[in-house]
């Protein structure tokens, strides 16, 4: 599959975009500094908060496994049957939990991922998702692939 381009210019603090690549769908998210935040206080909830273990290009193997804070790209597959994680960035929910920081949660089976991608705990994915390979052409274009 091409490269894919992505125009970050009208891309708001907290909103969340979809593109594809290679037939899969691709979060683009620009995150707040509330969220960026919130991502370094609650490693203890997550299964492998460094990436140790979970795909990544090596540019994005941190804590918010991206090369730029605001800047999270991660493939919308989750890492146990495939299905797309839903956006849930508000903290606290009724279903999720009260712990629930903000993140994407999978219908499917209720595995749940913070706004890094990175995977909580005691759910059936066992790794982060996948943030596929990219790089920032400009302040105002990023490369997928
Ligand atoms: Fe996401 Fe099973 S496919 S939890």
């Amino acid at each position: 599959g091409a490269p894919v381009d992505v125009d970050l210019a009208s891309l708001r603090p907290g909103e969340l975009r979809t593109v594809e690549w290679r037939g899969k769908p691709v979060f683009v998210l620009r995150r707040t500094p509330e969220m960026i935040d919130a991502l370094a206080r609650h490693d203890s909830l997550l299964a492998d908060p460094q990436s140790r273990r979970s795909e990544q290009p090596e540019t994005a193997r941190n804590a918010l496994r991206s090369s730029r804070p605001d800047l999270a790209v991660i493939e919308a597959v989750c890492t146990h049957l495939g299905c797309v994680p839903g956006f849930r960035p508000t903290p606290g929910s009724p279903d999720i939990g009260a712990q629930w920081p903000g993140g994407f949660y999978c219908p499917c089976h209720g595995s749940k991922f913070d706004l890094a991608g990175r995977v909580f705990k005691n759910v059936p994915a066992p790794t982060n998702l996948t943030v596929p390979p990219h790089r920032f052409l400009s302040e105002t274009v990023l490369l997928i692939g």
